[in-house]
């Protein structure tokens, strides 16, 4: 039998085409995911070995759409039952911004359902509402994707504090230009994770970076540089490299890193609950290290499952939901914004 919803709950169609995926979903009360439609550009990408902008672009346009109007039909509902229309509008590529965000608004505009532009972070770290009922703030979050990395404590809904961030490149980044350098092409990450299975990841002894002045921040270039010497090295002195044990190794000097930032921000914050976010949270060893050191410290550990890890339109939805309660709407001028800060 159907279920009588009753007329307090928020049911928001949410886009995202941020970067590679365009996705829709419909989502109600921040929680429950009706439908959740990705189409992933990453076959097309791999053949350059990464996500080239343009192609993108216009692979949105082409799918947008029908990703939508799939999201609803899976839903088994239709747009005027839709109390919002979210969008990610930042931070990403401004092309793929800007294919999500005119959707959105050429919809508000012709259906009269109010417009909410999400962050795109603010979105990965609601993934872990939507698989956690109970989570709620305060809690610290680990944001780590493609293009970024953050440890952020989640004061309030939508109330966001930056407690460190990347100094260089990103975690994802430093996976994807890793297994490029080790012959495993693209998307890195996924591929890294799977061949350190095989490998030891004491084999060699990469640097773990840390930031003089600011003890939450990372920086990941310099173990990024320390791989290619190695390799280099070995090139020159004619050895073998051996791809699990340098994928097993740096992967070890990533999740050492994000493990002990992650537990000392949760420490010094007085908070007993911990979550991560993004891509790079899919990551097994990563999972398992911060399971390890939560379970030690007594703070319970909350993490998205892999699909809501990568981007996906039902974490724009649970996030707009807090938007909704708090009376955020938007006006047509929403842009795209590339390098949209958390906050604002
Ligand atoms: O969140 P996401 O889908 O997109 C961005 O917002 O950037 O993250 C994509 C990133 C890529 O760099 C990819 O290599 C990485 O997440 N990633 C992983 C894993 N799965 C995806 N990194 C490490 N281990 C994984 N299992
Ligand atoms: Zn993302």
């Amino acid at each position: 039998m159907e279920k009588a919803w009753g007329k307090e709950d928020i049911t928001i169609l949410a886009i995202e085409s941020s970067c590679d995926e365009t996705a829709a979903a419909v989502v109600r009360n921040g929680r429950e995911v009706l439908s959740n439609i990705i189409s992933s550009q990453i076959d097309l990408h791999t053949l350059y070995g990464g996500v080239v902008p343009e192609i993108a672009s216009r692979k949105h346009i082409e799918r947008i759409n029908q990703v939508i109007g799939e999201a609803l039909q899976t839903a088994g509902m239709v747009l005027h039952e839709m109390d919002a229309i979210a969008v990610t509008y930042g931070p990403g590529l401004v092309g793929a911004l800007l294919v999500g965000v005119s959707a959105a608004k050429a919809i508000s505009f012709a259906s009269g359902i109010p417009l909410i532009g999400v962050h795109h972070i603010e979105g990965h770290i609601s993934a872990n509402y939507i698989e956690n009922q109970e989570l709620e703030p305060p809690f610290v979050c680990l944001v780590v994707s493609g293009g970024h990395s953050h440890l952020v404590k989640v004061i309030d809904y939508g109330a966001y504090e930056i407690l460190g961030r990347t100094r260089d490149d990103a975690a994802g980044e430093a996976f994807d230009k890793v297994a490029r350098a080790i012959g495993l092409g693209y998307p890195g990450g996924p591929k890294i994770d799977r061949v350190s299975k095989e490998g030891n990841p004491d084999a060699i002894n990469f640097p773990r970076a840390k930031v003089a002045d600011a003890v939450y921040d990372f920086s990941f270039s310099g173990l990024k540089s320390a791989v290619l010497n190695y390799l280099n090295s070995c090139e020159m002195k004619g050895r073998q490299v051996c791809q699990a044990d340098v994928a097993a190794s740096f992967q070890k000097a990533v999740v050492d890193v994000l493990v002990e930032h992650s537990m000392q921000a949760v420490q010094e914050c007085g908070l007993k609950k911990f979550a991560i976010a993004g891509g790079v949270a899919s990551n097994s060893a990563l999972r398992s290290a911060l399971d390890k050191a939560c379970v030690e410290r007594e703070i319970t550990f909350y993490h998205p499952s892999p699909v809501m890890c990568t981007d996906n339109a039902a974490m724009i939805g649970a996030a707009a939901y807090y938007e909704y309660r708090k009376g955020v709407r938007h006006g047509y001028d929403l842009n795209a914004v590339p390098n949209l800060r958390l906050g604002e």
